[in-house]
């Protein structure tokens, strides 16, 4: 979720020959609000205006205008800052444009972001970095769901600074009476979302009121235009005044001799003689040199890209992260955070999900949602999981402990991203309020007898023989079977059946996904357990969903997990529907049916596959321990 750092500015025009010590640094903001309420056109407009345009862009825009513009014979400003057109057409989207101008007074870089269908995700990628948002709304609509949707994405991802652009003044005939009931209309509803400045501002973008320059048209609006409200907003950086934090990026060794952490500095400053903490670990050394790329330097500040060598030996990878000895941030492998969900599928509790924070990636699990917060009355709402653009609050569990601030002190180093490990699509983005004590408070404890040794006596290795198929494949009956098989061979086992673990320690999970993805989330940790105590496991779920086949391999030591597709045709399935399932859920009875109304991921590479059409449930049972014999289990 970075973008461009200030120190990567190519500013425009106006800003070129200007030294860098008289200006304050570049306001980085965005534009959001709802579809066609005219966020593209206002930024072009104000570049136009500007004359930050140059010549052979305006030829073009004239042109395009012509071709594809909405506004007849004038010209479409729009069109400019979709520039990406030729894009465009090829059907690419872009998530984030970043875009640099300035006035004489200031240096701007605004994140564009186009893109309708999913423009919450895009805003988020672009308020992650951003101090100020302006807010667009149609006069003539008033508030809508989503211009309330991206006020509160915007506060969530910690923009403190809002400008209320009341859009298409022109076409409600300029009336003042229009402009405050909206004003009004949103300052109620933002009062709780901690905006520290709201500035409306009433604007027709496509006639330039308002924009850079006082409106003829509304002699009643006595407040600041457009961009001289944005060249005077006092909206303090990020990193002001916070402690030390860099985030090792890369470790660069390129002989024995030297040994130095290579990152950005997301707040504070380091110098050589300082003295810094390395976490997780918690290691202690001082600074001995900090190099950029123009040799060494006395003093390192936000933004700067540096190498950093410690006076002491210590051990220290990707990911870690170098803070201020006396300012540390917080370690935990557990956290609360705020999410904004981005993707189509919706969020599943208990699904492990990749996350992305300060360079670590790990899997991650959101263990417990809290509750969803509802865009329109921003009430706590209890829910299952989180739809497209929805937000809510949550429980994370991560694969180890890492090195964070909480979001609202840090927005660099509280902020993460989880990634769905199939499609590899970003799903969501994440703010993190704080660390979980709980976690810090609970130790492994160790006991005598190892899993080792409880196996040595069973004469036999742990496994867990992992049976998944639609219902009504024969899981069950080949399970039964196998089990009977290895019992006879004096193998201790245990198997453990979907219908029956629904009727004890799984009862208050029904079918939806959420819940199912729960169902083998329990499951596996049972079978875990169960290979402790030496068994072979066997375990005869649908599990419908690759993610949570996955989980469970995860959760066992290598070769301890045996997926086994247990493969019948659905026509078949529903043919012999051994239960009468198949008949009354495709006469719409039963909800979420596998197969019928929900999907079954089929395996994409189980370790056993068994062709029930092919082979009779005995022949296959003993396919199955043959092939344990093969792995020698037994
Ligand atoms: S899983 O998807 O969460 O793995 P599980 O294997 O525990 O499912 O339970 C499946 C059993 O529940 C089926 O064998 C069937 O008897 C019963 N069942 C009841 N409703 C459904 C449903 N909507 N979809 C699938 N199975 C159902």
């Amino acid at each position: 979720m970075s973008g461009p750092s200030p120190d990567t500015d190519r500013s425009t025009k106006a800003g070129a020959a200007r030294s860098l010590t008289t200006v304050p640094p570049a306001l980085r903001f965005l534009t959001c609000g709802s579809v066609d309420d005219g966020k593209s056109t206002l930024i072009g407009r104000l570049l136009y205006e500007q004359n930050l345009i140059f010549d052979d862009q305006i030829s073009a825009l004239e042109r395009d205008s012509k071709k594809h513009g909405t506004t007849g014979d004038d010209i479409d400003y729009a069109l400019l800052l979709d520039g990406l057109e030729a894009e465009r057409e090829q059907g690419i989207t872009i998530d984030v444009a970043y875009r640099y101008f300035s006035t004489p007074k200031r240096a701007f870089i605004v994140a564009d972001t186009p893109g309708h269908e999913q423009y919450t995700r895009n805003m988020a990628t672009g308020a992650s970095n951003a101090e100020l948002a302006v807010l667009l709304v149609d006069a003539r609509k008033g508030l809508l769901t989503q211009t309330r949707r991206h006020a509160v994405v915007a506060s969530l991802l910690g923009i403190r600074h809002v400008v209320l652009a009341v859009n298409k003044m022109d076409l409600v005939a300029f009336d003042q009476s229009i402009f405050k009931s909206i004003t009004k209309n949103f300052a109620q509803f933002a009062s709780d979302l901690g905006f520290k400045e709201i500035v409306p501002i009433p604007v027709s973008a496509r006639y330039g009121d308002n924009v850079s320059s006082d409106s003829a048209n509304m002699p009643w609006y006595s407040g600041p235009h457009l961009l001289s409200c944005l060249e005077t907003v006092d909206a303090e950086t990020d990193s002001d005044g916070k402690p030390f934090r860099m985030p090792v990026q890369w470790v660069n060794r390129p002989n024995s001799e030297f040994r130095g952490f290579a990152g950005t500095l997301t707040s504070g400053s380091a110098r050589p003689g300082d003295e810094i903490v390395v976490l997780p670990s918690g290691q202690t050394s001082t600074i001995k040199t900090v190099t950029g790329s123009d040799g060494d330097l006395a003093l390192a500040g936000p933004g700067n890209s540096v190498t950093i060598v410690l006076n002491e030996e210590i051990d220290v990878a990707r990911g870690d992260m170098l803070a201020a000895l006396r300012d540390r941030p917080q370690v935990a492998d557990q956290f609360a955070a705020h999410l904004v969900w981005m993707a189509n599928e919706p969020l599943l509790p208990g699904r492990s999900y990749l996350m992305k924070i300060n360079h670590n990636w790990l899997t991650a699990t959101v263990t417990d949602l809290k509750h969803r917060i509802d865009v329109n009355t921003l009430a706590k709402l209890a829910a299952k999981t989180l739809a497209i653009n929805e937000a809510g609050v949550c429980n994370l569990s991560v694969a180890r402990s890492i090195a964070f601030d909480s979001y609202a002190c840090n927005r660099a180093t509280g902020a993460f991203i989880l990634i769905d490990r199939n499609s590899n699509e970003t799903v969501a983005a994440g703010m993190i309020d704080f660390a979980l004590r709980r976690a810090a408070n609970i130790h492994h404890h160790h006991s005598t007898v190892s899993k080792s040794a409880r196996a040595a006596l069973n004469h036999h290795r742990p496994a867990v023989l992992w049976f998944t198929g639609l219902p009504g494949s024969g899981k069950s009956t080949i399970a039964n079977l196998v089990e009977a098989g290895l019992h006879a061979r004096g193998i201790h086992t245990i198997l453990l059946d979907g219908d029956n673990l629904r009727h004890g320690l799984n009862k208050d999970l029904g079918f939806a996904e959420p819940d199912r993805v729960e169902n083998i989330r329990r499951v596996g940790e049972v079978a875990r357990l169960m290979t402790e105590a030496g068994l072979v496991v066997l375990c005869s779920f649908i599990s419908p969903f690759q993610a949570e086949r996955r989980m469970v391999r995860e959760l066992l030591p290598e070769g301890e997990f045996i997926e086994i597709f247990v493969d019948t045709p659905l026509e078949d399935c529903i043919a012999r529907d051994p239960k009468g399932l198949y008949r009354r859920a495709l006469a719409g009875e039963i909800k979420n049916f596998t197969g019928v109304t929900q999907p079954y991921e089929v395996p994409q590479d189980p370790d056993l596959h068994l062709m029930t059409v092919r082979d009779q449930p005995a022949a296959l049972a003993a396919q199955v321990i043959d092939d344990l014999a093969r792995r020698k289990i037994f």
